[in-house]
């Protein structure tokens, strides 16, 4: 299996430091936060690692130089993350199994969640897994929310996906959380992806089509979600991930 992390946001939500240090590359207790995604995407099965950087975030490349499971795709405009992903298009380019995807700036405590992921993907046929999590209402308008089918199974099925809805349309209380594992036709449909939410070009959108045409269930992590990507969120996740005593 390959994996890929978008690992290209500019960190405005975490500036000054993220003038030099890529948010990725903050400190959980020794190891970078972007160490401990890789490690999670490794044991999940990933034996190629495409990590999607930005210039100014040349540091990732240095960190990693001696890890020839890694390589690296540069995202030279700021367009979305859908787009930070096409601009590793080239690299599955033959890929016939789903690929995982990791967002670099989301850690995720209490499961091996990618792990799960592929595991419920095996079981279901190669299905296409997006990691959730429950968010109270009136947060549903800062992410990915879906809608899963009535069975109460426990391999639902995703059957809608809006990128941050107002609260009135939001489909569910269902967050996408920072882990996909998505079949390779997710690369041709975000090459003709428009744009969507703020302008920029959504790896929601472009799941939305791939709905119609692949089963993708949801997984529910039985762990939680951490973004690093700013102060507050970075502080908590030290405290959930016990790397302060
Ligand atoms: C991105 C995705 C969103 C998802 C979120 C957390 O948003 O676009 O669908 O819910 O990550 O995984 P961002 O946090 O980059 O605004």
């Amino acid at each position: 299996m390959k994996a890929l992390i978008p690992a290209a946001g500019l960190g405005s939500r975490f500036l000054p430091v993220t003038r030099v240090i890529p948010k990725e590359m903050l400190p959980i207790g020794a190891k970078p936060a972007l160490e401990l995604i890789v490690e999670e995407a490794k044991a999940a099965g990933a034996e190629e690692i495409v990590i999607v950087i930005s210039p100014g975030k040349e540091l990732i490349r240095e960190y990693f130089k001696d890890d020839p499971s890694i390589s690296f795709e540069l995202q030279t405009e700021q367009k979305g993350l859908g787009h930070a992903v096409f601009c590793a298009a080239e690299r599955f380019r033959d890929e016939k199994e789903c690929v995982l995807v990791l967002l670099g700036d989301a850690l995720v405590s209490g499961c091996q969640a990618s792990s799960e992921m592929v595991a419920m993907s095996k079981a279901n046929n190669g299905a296409g897994v997006i990691g959730l999590e429950r968010v109270p209402e009136e947060m549903v308008s800062r992410y990915g929310i879906v809608k899963l089918d009535d069975s109460d199974s426990k391999a639902p099925q995703i059957t809608d996906i809006v990128e941050k809805p107002s609260v009135e349309e939001a489909p569910s209380d269902m967050a996408v959380a920072g882990r996909y594992l998505l079949d390779p036709q997710i690369f041709k449909l975000l090459a003709d992806q428009k744009t969507g939410y703020g302008g920029e070009i959504q790896l929601t959108d472009a799941i939305r089509r791939l709905l119609e045409k692949k089963k993708v269930l949801g997984y529910v992590y039985p762990g939680k979600r951490h973004d690093i990507g700013n102060p507050k969120g970075y502080f908590k996740t030290l405290e959930a991930m016990n790397v302060n005593g």
